[in-house]
This record gives structure tokens, sequence and C-alpha cells, in this order.
């Protein structure tokens, strides 16, 4: 069997042309171990600068680096097997120049062997996009409430209301994130992330584009779905509303380490089964 056959994982293209089918499935991972986890059940995997939240306790993605993202990406693409590693372009990697964004995102695509990256960013990012594409590297593109922005947005809210709401009293007309949309798509991105916005734009976006759109907090109408694992596992502090908690694992953790922590002080651990016998004795 050649390398290639053995090691069939889902690519770019396999991704876009699942548009207006059987929903796309995309989680966060980081690490192996929950790599391998979600590689199982999913279609995507995203190395999200949301390590930055989750892994180093940042405020913001802004602080995130390069090394960060290609340390964690490698760990991943060697805890999974089926699905497609996309790696997350940290902030101040790829705006200054379309040739920056081709040096970050060729020094992730060498050093993890992911098999796309993503970026924030619509119009404004579309000939980066469209250069990166043409020597190939696939993009994935993300609309809507870019976090990576956060110093001039202000907060986390969501973005497009008046957009949306044109939209959903039955106006046709187009707007900034729509166009945004029509912008990726157009430049060559093979899915677009589009996070925060109501439904009526999302559903919009989704008709107009010939790309998959996969939504967080943009309503069911997207392609696919993609959360950050630990917030829905139930790990993160706090979440966003269009979070749902698929599991509670943080107080069951609590509960591991304070039993650990007492059976250490009371000597019950470890026991006679943790402990290396000795050499048994031979017969002469
Ligand atoms: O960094 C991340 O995890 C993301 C998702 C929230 C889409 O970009």
């Amino acid at each position: 069997m050649s390398l290639q056959t053995k090691m069939k994982r889902k690519t770019a293209p396999d991704i876009f042309n699942r548009k207006g089918g059987e929903p796309i499935v995309m989680l966060t991972s980081y690490h192996a171990h929950t790599a391998a986890l979600v590689d199982r059940y999913c279609d995507v995997i995203l190395v999200g600068d949301s390590l930055g939240n989750v892994m180093h306790g940042f405020e913001t993605t802004v602080p995130v680096t390069l090394d960060m993202m290609i340390l964690q990406g490698h760990a991943v693409m060697r805890g999974s097997t089926q699905a497609l590693v996309v790696v997350d372009m940290p902030f101040g990697s790829y705006e200054a120049s379309k040739e920056q964004a081709f040096h970050s995102a060729a020094r992730i695509m060498k050093e993890t062997h992911c098999g796309a990256v993503k970026l924030e960013g619509g119009a404004r990012m579309a000939e980066t996009i469209e250069f990166l594409v043409t020597r190939g590297i696939p993009v994935m593109a993300h609309i809507g409430l870019t976090p990576q922005s956060i110093n001039t947005l202000g907060s986390f809210r969501s973005q497009g209301k008046d957009e949306a709401a044109k939209l959903a009293e039955g106006a046709n007309g187009s707007g900034p994130i729509q166009d945004d949309a029509r912008a990726v798509a157009q430049a060559g991105a093979f899915a677009m992330v589009i996070e925060a916005v109501a439904e009526p734009l999302a559903r919009r976006i989704t008709e107009i584009v010939p790309v998959p759109t996969i939504g967080i907090g943009a309503s069911a109408a997207c392609d696919g779905q993609v959360l950050v694992l630990e917030d829905m596992l139930g790990l993160s502090p706090w979440v966003p509303k269009f979070v749902k908690r698929y599991g509670n694992l943080g107080p069951g953790i609590e509960a591991a380490i304070q039993d650990y922590a007492r059976d250490v002080r009371s000597r019950a651990f470890p026991g006679p089964e943790h402990v290396y016998g000795l050499k048994a004795k031979t017969a002469k």
C-alpha cells in the first residue's frame, strides 16, 4: 500500500465540495490527545488562536504568536489521521502584506503538515487570500466578528445587526458583511467561518456564496458549525451565548484532583498495586 492511500485525510477540496450537503462538523483542538478524540467524529479540526485564551489565559487572541500556532498545529497533526487540520494565522503574521502572509502560511504548512490555514477579515483580505490560494495554500476565511480586531472593535458583540434587521424586514439589498462573504469566496477561499451574526444574515450569505459557511453563533442556516472544544465540554469559566454545553467536565476534573491530593496526603496512594516488585529469585 502506498503512503498516500494509507494516509487519506480529508482535504480542502473535499470540504469545498460539501456546500449545501451534509453539515460540516468542526471543533477546535490544540493537543494530540484531544485531537485523536475529535478526529473520530469531525470533518475539520481547527487549531484556533483561541488557544491564547484557553491554554495561556490571555484576555484576547492578540498576543498569540506564529511559533505557538506551529507547535500546537504539529501536535494536532500527530494526534489525528482523518480530519482536515486547519491552523489559524495569528494576529500580526499576515496583515502587513500578501508576501508576509505567504511566508507565515508557508511556515505553518511546512512545519505542521496541516492542510489549510485560516485568517480573519473580509474584502480587505481578498487580495491576500487570492495570493495564497494561487500559490498552493488553501485558505479558510473568517468574517463577521473577527476577535483579532478586538482593540478596534471595542467589544465581542455580534456584528451586522442593521444588515440582518433589513433582511428580516424583507429587504433584498447587500451590506458590508455580505460584501465580505462575496469577496473572500471570489478570492478563492474554500470555506468561511461566520462568527456572531444573526440568522437572516447567515442564511443570506449561505445562499449567495458558492463555498461552505461554517457558523459559530451564526445559526443552523450555515453549511456547518464550529465550537471551541473546551467551551462545549464545560471547561471554560465563561462562554458566549451561542455555546451549547455538551459536557460538564470541570467539576469531574476538580473532584479527581481533590481525591488525588487527599490520597497523597494520607499515603493511600501509591498502593501496593502501583509499585514495582522485586526481581524474582531464580533457582540454582
Ligand atoms: O480561534 C478559534 O477557535 C476560532 C473559532 C472560534 C472559529 O477562530
